[in-house]
């Protein structure tokens, strides 16, 4: 499939879920069928279901009442940045579905933090917990992203039940530079809030980097990582996905399960399980979700395998 093609595809789910979760017989039917899942509390929240919908595929909360009717226990809209921007121009995301991977370098494109608040305060209270994603907006310089972070959380912090903190888009020019010690510790002395606060980093980060970033993580009292966002690296694709493996941007899916995986591993290891971890990188069966939540994650997401393998994903993970 094109570049384009991929995107207008994306479009045209979303809008279906939207429309779906505006019909409450429909939502009722689907959850239903798909709805069944264990509940468990982490970080002080209670989750119905340990399986979450990752960041960036609603962004701007568009599908909001759809999505827990499709099995899935908490959501992660965003990213938002301050500012409302278009992202990168098209094409953007490709499929390479040879490899059941996507690459995107959308650049966080998003209708904004004021007004993904408005859209929150007029849906009111929602099925499942909602986490809310924030990154820096393109035109504010790197030097200037604490504020900008700032903003945001200041505005969607009544609607949030956790926020995450994207420091490893590899999208936005400089922005996983914000996942180094100094730079970190002064975003994180910045956002303060009673809401919980995770960190999603980087699966391209190295092991050492990994454990200083834990420790500073730690020091400044976060209520848990989330592991990982989408790589750089080429590694595990398709022969016939090799020459589409060019296009600038972060991987993601099946590529990516054996190293989020082991960051998952290696940050569990790093706080002596202390610290919650929300794993999410290529889980597309019941058994890589399994091997998540065995090497320490206490909640999962999806985001390409939903996209390869549909809401049955969900349902099967509940279920396993
Ligand atoms: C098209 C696309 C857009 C994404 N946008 C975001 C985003 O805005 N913020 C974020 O933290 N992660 C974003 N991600 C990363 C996912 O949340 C997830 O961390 C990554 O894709 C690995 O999980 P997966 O292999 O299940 O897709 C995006 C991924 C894709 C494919």
């Amino acid at each position: 499939m094109g570049g384009g093609d991929a995107e207008v595809a994306h479009e045209r789910t979303l809008g279906m879920a939207a429309r779906l979760g505006t019909l409450p017989p429909v939502v009722a039917g689907l959850r239903r069928y798909f709805g069944r899942a264990t509940p468990r509390t982490v970080f002080g929240v209670r989750f119905p279901g340990a399986v979450g919908l990752a960041a960036g595929m609603d962004k701007d909360g568009r599908a909001l009442r759809a999505w827990p009717a499709f099995g899935f226990g908490f959501v992660e809209v965003g990213t938002v940045t301050w500012h409302a921007q278009p992202g990168n121009p098209r094409p953007r995301l490709y499929r390479l579905p040879a490899s059941e991977a996507v690459i995107n370098r959308m650049g966080f494109n998003n209708g904004g933090a004021t007004a993904l608040a408005e859209r929150l305060r007029a849906l009111g209270p929602l099925r499942v917990p909602l986490g809310v994603s924030i990154g820096k907006s393109k035109v504010t310089p790197v030097d200037a992203a604490v504020d900008d972070y700032v903003s945001s959380l200041r505005a969607l912090e009544p609607y949030a039940d956790y926020f995450a903190v994207n420091v490893s888009s590899p999208n936005t020019s400089g922005l996983r530079g914000l996942q180094d010690r100094t730079a970190l510790s002064e975003l994180l002395s910045a956002l303060t809030t009673p809401v919980p606060l995770l960190v999603k980093i980087a699966p391209d980060l190295s092991d050492s980097a990994i454990g200083e970033l834990v420790e500073v993580c730690a020091d400044h009292g976060v209520a848990g990582l989330i592991a990982t966002n989408t790589t750089l690296s080429r590694a595990g694709l398709a022969a016939e996905d090799v020459a589409r493996g060019a296009e600038t941007g972060g991987l993601s899916g099946r590529p990516l399960t054996a190293r989020a995986l082991e960051v998952v591993t290696l940050v569990a290891k790093e706080t002596n399980g202390t610290l919650p971890i929300i794993g999410v990188g290529g889980i597309h069966t019941p058994d890589d979700a399994t091997r998540m939540l065995d090497a320490g994650a206490s909640l999962v997401q999806l985001y390409t395998g939903f996209i390869y393998r549909g809401p049955g994903l969900v349902r099967a993970i509940n279920r396993a």
